[in-house]
């Protein structure tokens, strides 16, 4: 009887770390042996001049999810799922969203619901959190966390989601307290308000002046503050989708000082700029995000932050709708800038496009490749060794990803529910052809293998920013004294 239930053979296997030729033995599920040659298992894939690597782990995405504006995602927990898993992501982290007035516990279990009945490749949560009551400060995100549920995203802008800057020292708090990492949308409310107001006063409308009303200086300004906001409570903070130089260098500065700041950035701010945007019609709409795609000198400044390590993750902030009335075009041909639902497709592109660009182009090693879209999210958010590497105990969570295969990116080949891409067009070398979760072969050259819910729930553990702020011995401070006795009293 053989020992492994399935084996990749005659691989170049790379982690952040190594690269090395191994075949990789799966049992039950786990990576159980990595040598140079092992005896066949139950089933065989002949990786031969193929990368095998850790499936990418994305953590940023909106799935299933009402928006701020009150617009329903175009994908579910099967659609998004299956699109992230033939991009060649084996986990995605995407939120459990609260809007205000509902209780924190009721809309976990929600979202847990759906996603069991549906997701086929591994999931975590993060918290969207909007309504920071007392209850849910001192129960539900105790409690929450204590189930895995780590993290929790704030947002600084969009008036239904917004909280103050009190708010966020709140719960910057109680995650500093409770061992949980905050991650924050990072732009100034007031600046994009103002700015809006003028542009409609004008009658400027088109998609276009979405990137003109979130301004550069607006992430500049909300990040430069949010830092500030943590620094004052000596807690980590992951500012999330940066896409600018100025937010770059402040974060790259605060780390410097030794501040526990992290950051993010996502394919949008690398492969697509405000010109896209500036397309006639409505067209444009395809392509709106915030903070929008900016300009060249902007994506230089991501690269450089990708590269120095300024910037940790490269998530794909997947925030589908589709190009019709139920997303993108509310008002159909009339539909104005602030009508626009806000967010793009990435799930599946998110690593190809980083292959391409980045390995294949020069730009980046395999193994900061790997770091980059499953290590340092698989860290970040208490998911390692489990997820986000090749070792024996892990998951068994592989992609063999072809380097000659080149592939021309089309509204077609998406398997997500958006009807677009905003990459139409774009050749790629490099695609990940098997597709691998928990020894489970989910997708092989093409073909879908992973039955409707059988993506499993993975609870996180401590977020290594906090693991690594509670190992500093925190030197005596007046504020952080005054909200750690206001808690024990
Ligand atoms: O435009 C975006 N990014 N939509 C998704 C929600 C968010 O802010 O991440
Ligand atoms: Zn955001
Ligand atoms: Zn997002």
């Amino acid at each position: 009887m053989t020992a492994f239930d399935l084996t990749v053979r005659n691989g170049r296997v790379a982690t952040a770390s190594d690269t090395f030729e191994a075949d990789i033995g799966i049992r039950d599920g786990l990576i159980v042996a990595l040598e140079k040659t092992l005896p066949p298992g139950r089933q065989d894939i002949d990786a031969a001049g193929r990368w095998v690597l850790p499936g990418g782990v994305d953590s940023h995405c909106h799935v299933e999810q009402l928006s701020g504006m009150g617009v329903m995602c175009a994908d579910d927990f099967y659609s998004a799922t299956v699109s992230a898993a033939f991009g060649g992501t084996t986990t995605i982290i995407p939120f459990a969203a609260q809007h205000r007035g509902h209780r924190l516990p009721e809309v976990v279990a929600d979202y847990s619901r759906r996603a069991a009945e549906k997701a086929v490749i591994d999931y975590a949560f993060h918290l969207i959190l909007t309504d920071p009551t007392p209850e849910a400060l001192s129960t539900h995100l105790p409690d929450l966390i204590r189930s895995g549920i780590t993290s929790f995203k704030v947002f600084m802008t969009y008036e239904a989601l917004k909280l103050g800057d009190a708010q966020i020292l709140d719960v910057l708090a109680v995650a500093d307290r409770e061992g949980a990492l905050v991650m924050v949308h990072a732009e100034n409310n007031d600046i994009i308000h103002w700015i809006v107001k003028h542009l409609q006063q004008q009658g400027f409308t088109e998609p276009k002046y979405h990137a003109v009303a979130h301004a550069p200086l607006a992430e500049a300004e909300a990040t430069h503050r949010a830092i500030t906001l943590a620094r004052l409570l000596d807690t980590p903070l992951l500012i999330v989708h940066v896409s600018q130089a100025e937010a770059i260098a402040t974060i790259r500065q605060a780390q410097g000082l030794g501040a526990h700041i992290h950051a993010e950035t996502c394919p949008q701010y690398l492969f697509l700029t405000a010109e896209d945007i500036d397309l006639p019609g409505v067209e444009g709409a395809k392509f709106c995000c915030s903070p929008p795609p900016r300009d060249r000198q902007s994506q230089d400044a991501v690269w450089q932050g990708l590269l120095d390590g300024t910037l940790a993750l490269f998530s794909s902030d997947h925030a589908p709708y589709r190009f019709d009335e139920t997303g993108k075009l509310p008002q159909g041909e009339k539909t104005t800038f602030k009508q626009i639902a806000n967010g793009l497709p990435g799930l599946e592109v998110r690593m190809p496009l980083l292959f391409s660009e980045g390995v294949i182009g020069g730009k980046i090693s395999i193994n900061e490749f790997v770091a980059l879209t499953a290590t340092n999210h698989a860290r970040m958010y208490g998911l390692l060794p489990r997820k986000g590497t090749i070792a024996i105990g892990s998951d068994a969570d592989l992609a063999l990803w072809n380097p000659e295969r080149k592939v021309v990116l089309t509204d077609a080949l998406m398997h997500d529910n958006v009807g677009y891409t905003p990459y139409a067009g774009r050749q790629v070398q490099g695609w990940p052809e098997v597709v691998i979760n928990r020894g489970r072969i989910v997708v092989d050259d093409g073909t879908l293998h992973a039955e409707r819910g059988s993506g499993r729930f993975l609870p996180c553990g401590l977020p290594e920013p906090v693991r690594q702020a509670r190992a500093r011995q925190k030197p005596a401070h007046f504020i952080r004294t005054l909200f750690e006795n206001a808690h024990t009293r």
